[in-house]
């Protein structure tokens, strides 16, 4: 039997718990060649929701080119990606690719080879040297709007962790990426990204180029009656089921988290299955399961804490004794020994790192970790103040 739950790799489309609603939303940017922002927390499944989309599209005759900007350590290799999944689904034939492919990206001189064993093309772009990374892939998008045109096809560009691109090229290629995005009538683009202030305000900030150029979808937490069948489903079938209370410790624990929440499950149902038959599991064994888990993690977990400043560290433990709010009040400040100053540049140094993440609620912004599982580790390890 496997364990009925996965984390870390973008799921597909019958594995989902819940967001039909995002999924469909992406699907139908695609088919009406619409501009789409997904924004979202980090592990909060806006990958899967991409890929489910991109499914969907494709068993519906479309063309979704789908890319993680993170994979791609410049803009030049993600121009040259672009333009091979050109060459592999829009020149209608191996024959006539090379010729089309210069026909719409001549001017970066691309030189295609094809692979018959996975019957794509790898190709070079002459112009990578002499060429600014942006320009690159603005010609790239240029290119493949022109090809998109000519194929009658629906054609999709999905850019995943896109505030890299922006990270990367900087503000030239904020502006010249929109120019062209702009202009394209043959294209659908689909950009999603986690660092959820940097995307945020990069589309929502009236200065900004990519302010409102397309809507914007905001992934949230997996709403908890949908999470508590799939959890119990799972455990159908093993040694020991799991009871209410041991739901809720598992969906409390990972704070909603998808991510943390499959990876929790994952380790309870991994535990059942050595251990054999006996009661429902409880909050109480759920909390011995994470803090094995944690334990194993311990290097990991000790290696983020010590490259932390006092300040931050101290912060973070505010943040965890706390709610994530009122971390700037009186008697937080005064008990973790912080003057609000440096509270503030620690707050946003552990977001700048991806330790902790703004939240908006309510009107205001709640501090809260990236990975709840630290909660567990510091509360094993760390003394508080
Ligand atoms: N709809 C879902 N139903 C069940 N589990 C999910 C769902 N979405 C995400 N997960 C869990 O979270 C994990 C990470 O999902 P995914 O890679 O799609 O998230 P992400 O937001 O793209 O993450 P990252 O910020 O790291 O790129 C999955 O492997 C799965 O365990
Ligand atoms: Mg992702």
């Amino acid at each position: 039997m496997t364990n009925p739950f996965e984390f870390g790799r973008e799921l597909s489309a019958s594995e989902l718990v819940d967001r039909a609603d995002e999924v469909d939303t992406v699907l139908q940017t695609m088919e009406d060649g619409g501009r789409l922002f997904l924004i979202g927390p980090r592990r909060f499944g806006k990958t899967s929701i991409l890929r489910a989309a991109a499914e969907r599209a494709r068993a519906g005759g479309a063309v979704v080119l789908r890319h993680n900007a993170e994979a791609y350590p410049t803009l030049s290799l993600l121009s040259r990606a672009l333009v091979a999944d050109a060459a592999t689904h829009l020149t209608g034939s191996i024959k006539k690719a090379g010729q089309k492919i210069q026909e719409a990206f001549g001017v970066l001189r691309p030189q295609l080879s094809y692979n018959p064993l996975d019957q794509s093309f790898s190709v070079s772009l002459g112009a990578a040297a002499s060429t600014d990374e942006e320009v690159l892939l603005v010609e790239a998008l240029d290119g493949l709007d022109k090809l998109a045109g000519a194929s009658g096809k629906r054609v999709a560009v999905v850019i995943d962790e896109f505030q890299q691109v922006v990270e990367r090229g900087g503000v030239e290629a904020e502006g010249q990426v929109r120019a062209a995005v702009q202009s394209h009538d043959h294209l659908a683009y689909v950009f999603a990204g986690s660092k959820t202030a940097l995307l945020s305000e990069m589309t929502g900030d009236p200065a900004r180029p990519f302010y409102r150029l397309g809507s914007r979808l905001f992934v949230g937490p997996i709403p908890r009656d949908d999470f508590r069948p799939f959890l119990q489903a799972g455990f159908e079938g093993a040694p020991r089921s799991l009871g209410d209370d041991a739901v809720e410790a598992i969906l409390d624990l990972a704070e909603d988290v998808p991510y943390n929440v499959q990876r929790l499950a994952h380790e309870c149902w991994a535990t059942v299955r050595s251990e054999g038959a006996d009661g429902p599991l409880t909050e109480a064994d759920v909390r011995d399961v994470l803090d094995r888990l944690v334990r194993r993690d311990d290097p990991f977990y000790t290696q983020t804490w010590n490259r932390l400043t006092a300040a931050q560290q101290k912060s973070l433990l505010a943040v965890v004794a706390t709610d994530g709010t009122g971390l700037y009040s009186r008697p937080i400040l005064r008990q973790y020994g912080l003057p609000l100053s440096t509270m503030r540049t620690a707050l946003d140094a552990l977001v700048r790192i991806g330790v902790a993440r703004e939240e908006e609620a309510r009107g205001s912004v709640r501090h809260r970790l990236e990975d709840p599982f630290f909660a567990a580790w510091l509360s094993q390890y760390v003394v508080r103040p």
